[in-house]
């Protein structure tokens, strides 16, 4: 059961839009299903011959002889920097705006395709002046900004392999990533602007690296962003613009093998340590295209607009990759959507013309809650009639800000595309057709042309219409994740256990699709992973936070339902000392939240903390979640508690520290 399912409302894709789409009706989109049903290798090796500049083509589509280790392509070669920028010099888009650039304090910067190519060229032969080749791992703690996307798209031409680490981590986090991915340098700014306020990138870079634990980072490249403060290291440091200075403006691409590792993207998983998930480089660009044709629509004339940050997958595929490689133009911003005013969003939209909007449902229902308290800005107060798409990302969105959406935003002449996806999955998995498509507000609706989604129960038996299970993946696909970088053990086990035949993709949420229509509808993670403002977080890597604090004996971390940002984070403390309470409580309860912001990040702080003399547990020690969750909700405890060892201390659980 899902709150969804009695969601009845349908709203059908405009006729208008339908006309001109990629995909323009179902029976189109069940044809392209068809295709793959009937020869699933000769499906993909056709799009990937039509939609790939091939050095070398390949002659093998599928490699499953090593499954999960599945290998696409596995004999082409290509080069994904090429792809998406001498493509598009080849082809007539050489002074096409790539990117409209708008800084917090409202500057405004259009690249062209040749700027670009420029940009990244120079930027490639000044990282191979340093040493920097292929195979390298190169860090990337980047503002959002046009050096960040030609910092990733330089590392792609060169055949290094970035690894985006987002600007809200602490220096531990990115330590630990820079760590794990064994980076030979890390690019970075002095400082990032959001909101008008300034937060010094290279300071936390040198205390991340500070020491002998990180070595073997041989540079730091900095690009100077705000003229801040900062100290550079000699032999280490060194200035982005030096870097490219007298750097020739072309560079040969290096070709590199289909499979090569284009990045690797940490993510939260059950465990503390987050995972490094590695995508390929020709199937996870055939995708973003792909993505970006079927799921946007994308057309020459579109002024696309997709709000998330480079620091996360959305930020990769649908920013730094997909809109280059089908030669798009596209907003990058730098700020954040309440400032100077929660305006921003429909602001620029009026201003820039954009025509296709992705965003979070965090975000809208931030904004909405903004547009009650001030008319001003509210959306009808902006001409936003340039807008013909809007799409939905990382996280359940809820029917109320879905139809908010739609009819506020959209002037209920948009469809929304609410796009399911993972850092794994590499792009779009199971989400509307705006051409085809009729849309149930809180439904992603159907897998895409290709992706064999499916809802099975514990042993992989498929489950009907209408019974929530787990939702796997049945085939391989181009742009899913390969390994876990120096894990492949935990790569399988994680996303290709034993219980479901080690071959099925096990993708960590569960799901119900509608009786009569097949329609999926996603019920949340199966796992100890939690989304809070569409971020995802391991409670495990909050709890290890916490205990490292000198204070605190045990700690568990539940997520709590919150309106605006989807989930909450809840953290129940036993300390070494006795239980605080008062003036003591409250201050501890701070130190603990600033705590996890310092060995995390700010995002994972945890809005509520509550102390107790212990946690609730079985008789055999295991910490009872289920209840925590219901303590959290602030709910009754209905549950059969007999088993718990100690139940005076759930009163002391419920009691909320101020902070
Ligand atoms: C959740 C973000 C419901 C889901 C692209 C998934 C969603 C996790 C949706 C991945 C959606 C993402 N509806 N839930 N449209 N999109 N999720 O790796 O739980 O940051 O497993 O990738 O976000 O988060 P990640």
């Amino acid at each position: 059961m899902t709150i969804h399912e009695s969601e009845m409302r349908v709203f059908l894709p405009p006729v208008a839009l339908a006309e001109r789409a990629t995909v323009s009706s179902m029976e189109a989109y069940t044809a392209m299903c068809t295709a793959a049903d009937e020869d699933y290798e000769g499906f993909w090796a056709k799009l990937a011959n039509e939609n790939l500049h091939w050095h070398k083509p390949f002659t093998k589509t599928l490699n499953e002889s090593d499954a999960p280790f599945y290998r696409w392509f596995d004999d082409g070669r290509l080069n994904v920097s090429y792809n998406c920028l001498d493509r598009n010099l080849q082809h007539g888009n050489a002074d096409k705006t790539a990117v409209i650039f708008e800084a917090d304090d409202g500057e405004i910067t259009n690249i062209t395709y040749s700027d670009m190519h420029e940009r990244v060229c120079q930027f490639a032969n000044g990282l191979k002046s340093l040493g920097i080749k292929k195979g390298d791992r190169v860090v990337i703690y980047m503002p959002m900004s046009v050096e960040g996307i030609v910092a990733m798209q330089a590392c792609a031409r060169i055949g290094a392999t970035h690894s985006v680490v987002f600007g809200g981590f602490s220096a531990k986090s990115l330590q630990e990533r820079i760590i794990d991915a064994g980076a030979v340098a890390v690019i970075t700014a002095d400082e990032q602007v959001r909101g008008g306020k300034r937060l010094p990138l290279k300071t936390i870079v040198d205390e991340a690296i500070n020491g002998d634990v990180c070595d073997f980072v041989r540079n730091v490249i900095v690009y100077r962003r705000t003229g801040g403060d900062v100290e550079m290291i000699a032999d280490r440091d060194l200035w982005l613009h030096e870097v490219i200075a007298d750097q020739p403006a072309d560079c040969e691409p290096e070709w590199v093998d289909a499979e090569h590792p284009l990045f690797i993207l940490y993510t939260s998983g059950s465990t503390g340590k987050p995972k490094g998930v590695q995508h390929s480089s020709a199937g996870y660009l055939l995708w973003a295209m792909l993505t970006m044709k079927w799921t946007f629509d994308i057309k020459p004339t579109d002024i696309f607009w997709c709000t998330a940050d480079i620091g996360w997958v959305t930020g990769h595929t649908y920013i730094a990759y997909g809109p280059l490689a089908v030669g798009a133009t596209q907003i990058v911003f730098e700020g954040v959507p309440t400032y100077p005013n929660a305006g921003r969003f429909w602001d620029m939209i009026a201003k820039h013309k954009a025509t296709i909007f992705y965003t979070a449902p965090t975000a809208i229902r931030s904004l909405i809650k903004a547009a009650d308290a001030d008319a001003e800005v509210h959306p009808k107060k902006y001409d936003l009639s340039s807008l013909r798409l809007l799409g939905s990302v990382g996280e359940p969105i809820n029917p109320e800000a879905w139809m908010w959406y739609y009819r506020n935003v959209g002037n209920e002449h948009c469809p929304i595309v609410d796009t399911f996806w993972q850092t794994e999955t590499g792009g779009h998995m199971i989400t509307p057709l705006p051409g085809a498509t009729p849309m149930v507000p809180g439904s992603c609706t159907m897998p895409l042309p290709g992706i064999m989604a499916a809802v099975v129960d514990e042993t992989g038996n498929d489950l009907p219409n209408g019974q929530g299970g787990i939702l796997v993946v049945k085939r391989p696909w181009p742009s899913m994740i390969r390994t876990i970088w120096g894990d492949p053990e935990r790569f399988k086990k994680s996303y290709f256990p034993e219980e479901l035949g080690g071959k099925i993709y096990l993708a960590g949420d569960g799901a119900v699709r509608n009786d009569k229509t097949g329609y999926f509808t996603i019920t949340g993670r199966i796992d100890d992973v939690l989304n809070v403002s569409g971020h995802r977080m391991g409670t495990m890597e909050i709890e290890s936070a916490l205990v490292a604090n000198p204070l605190v004996a045990e700690a568990a971390v539940v997520g709590k339902p919150d309106e605006t940002t989807g989930e909450s984070i809840c953290a129940f403390v036993v300390l070494k000392r006795a239980r605080p309470s008062g003036e003591e409580a409250r201050q501890i309860a701070k130190e603990l939240r600033d705590w996890v912001a310092r060995e995390i990040g700010p995002i994972a702080k945890p809005k509520e903390i509550r102390f107790g003399d212990n946690l609730p547990k079985t008789r055999s020690g295991k910490i009872m979640r289920r209840l925590l969750r219901v303590l959290a909700k602030g709910e009754q405890i209905t549950q059969d508690i007999s088993t718990l060892e100690n139940p005076a201390i759930l009163q002391q659980l419920k009691t909320v520290v101020t902070t």
